[in-house]
């Protein structure tokens, strides 16, 4: 029997460190096909978070379930370290192919965290440098690696210590532009720090790598001008600095491209991917130009478990779902249909300041003040809350960003099913019928 949804809830602040977790609404799953999501009691959700940016091509996509299926029954797992499965070479080779990046080479392993962590190691031994350079606001995972270089959640790193050798740079906010500037109407003061960085603080003959991501996916979905990485990637030229291009989240397919940064029209020297990659199964790859990837000695970045054959097999289905579906345009064309809902949401609503994204990686931010841009932080809890009693699965970031991530696959009728729901929790908030208690029980990040 399966136990409660009140008692799982509980029993996670018994048992489960709250290191590993962060409650947006209550949501206790038992089965999902899709976009839809059915918790223990039976209830129905639409999923517009694809659990975190992992279902890309849907939940229990039954490709990949039949991938996992056949190739558990007959091999569980090798290691990739000492033999040679069959699977991770085929994975190898089909990122290599469909990786903007040319002769590149690919390194295995189980999470985000891992695949920046492994980026940062590749940079350093390939340029002999030590320096690294992230953004604020941005997150590459848990790991101290990429702890180190996330500009987020500093509060951790106070406790625990990271590497040596970080600094940050603003991102390209145009919305919130942290010089204060208007869009169209400044010098991209964001490079223009960066260079004076170089002049006064950081050596940079002495950085490895700059860590982006292309769209800045937990700093609340935020997009750069489209001319920024080209004139970014010009500096770092000059520099003989590494572009280290993190598409954990904005990859394989999410904004309408494999990567995310093709939309900038530029190559980067690293990639590193994961979330989707597996289809609900850990698995990472960081693909890089061969030269990088052979800068590290063997078992330099090499986890027992990484190239398992059956996350390798579900990601090669993967892959071959977002190709024989045309999720690349798919993900375009629904990213358009819901941005166009969603901007019509901003000018019937007081609480919506701004609408952006590219294809499905798509942010709200939700503001008390649309002149002042105030986030509205109780707001944005009670809007995932309403959701979630209304049958949807929402969440927030940066404190008052809806994170709208369905997956490529959801059918039309449902996603602007889910985009009606999301307005009717909006009304609900702005009439004032969802209680403040609320504000409580969603915690959120
Ligand atoms: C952009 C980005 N990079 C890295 C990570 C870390 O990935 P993981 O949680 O798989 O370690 C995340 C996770 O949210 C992410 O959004």
């Amino acid at each position: 029997m399966l136990p409660s949804k009140d008692e799982v809830i509980k029993g996670y602040s018994r048992y489960i460190s709250p290191a590993s977790h962060v409650t947006y609404a209550p949501i206790v799953p038992y089965r999902a096909e899709n976009a839809l999501v059915w918790d223990v009691e039976g209830r129905e959700y639409i999923d517009f978070l694809s659990d975190a940016a992992v279902q890309n091509v849907g939940h229990n996509n039954p490709r990949v379930v039949e991938a996992v299926k056949k190739t558990a029954e007959r091999l569980l797992h090798y290691t990739f370290i000492y033999g040679f499965p069959v699977e991770p070479y085929l994975l190898a080779k089909k990122l290599v192919e469909i990786a903007p990046i040319e002769d590149s080479k690919v390194a295995f392993g189980l999470s985000g965290s891992d695949a920046n962590d492994g980026a940062i190691k590749f940079a350093r031994a390939y340029t002999g440098r030590r320096s690294v350079i992230g953004y604020l606001r941005s997150y590459y995972g848990s790991t101290y690696g990429a702890m180190s270089v996330t500009g987020l959640d500093f509060e951790v790193r106070s406790k625990v210590g990271q590497l040596s050798d970080v600094h940050f740079i603003p991102y390209p906010n145009c919305y919130r532009c942290p010089f204060g500037k208007q869009p169209g109407k400044c010098k991209m003061e964001c490079l223009e720090y960066l260079k004076e960085k170089f002049e006064g603080e950081v050596h940079a003959e002495g950085v490895a790598a700059l860590m982006a991501e292309p769209v800045q996916g937990d700093a609340g979905m935020v997009v750069p001008p489209m001319s920024y990485f080209k004139k970014l990637k010009r500096i770092l030229d000059d520099h003989g600095i590494l572009l280290a291009v993190d598409e954990v989240q904005s990859g394989l397919g999410r904004t309408g491209r494999w990567f995310a940064i093709e939309h900038f029209n530029v190559i980067p020297e690293i990639i590193t991917l994961a979330k989707p990659l597996g289809g609900g199964l850990p698995i990472s790859a960081i693909i890089g130009r061969e030269e990088i990837m052979d800068s590290l000695p063997p078992l330099g970045h090499a986890f027992t478990l990484s190239g398992n054959p059956v996350a390798s097999a579900a990601a090669l289905a993967v892959i071959e779902e977002i190709e024989e579906r045309n999720l690349l345009e798919r993900a375009e064309l629904l990213g358009k249909i819901a941005k166009s809902r969603l901007e019509r949401m901003k000018k019937h609503h007081e609480l919506v300041g701004d609408v952006r994204g590219l294809g499905l990686m798509l942010g709200v931010d939700l503001v008390k003040d649309k002149e002042t841009k105030e986030r509205a932080y109780e707001e944005a809890k009670k809007v995932v809350w309403r959701a979630y009693e209304l049958g949807l699965i929402v969440a927030f970031l940066q404190g008052n960003v809806l994170r709208i991530q369905p997956p490529l696959t959801i059918e039309e009728e449902l996603l602007r099913e889910g985009l009606e729901r999301l307005e009717e929790a909006i009304e609900d908030v702005e009439n004032g019928s969802v209680p403040d208690e609320v504000v409580e029980k969603v915690e959120g990040w």
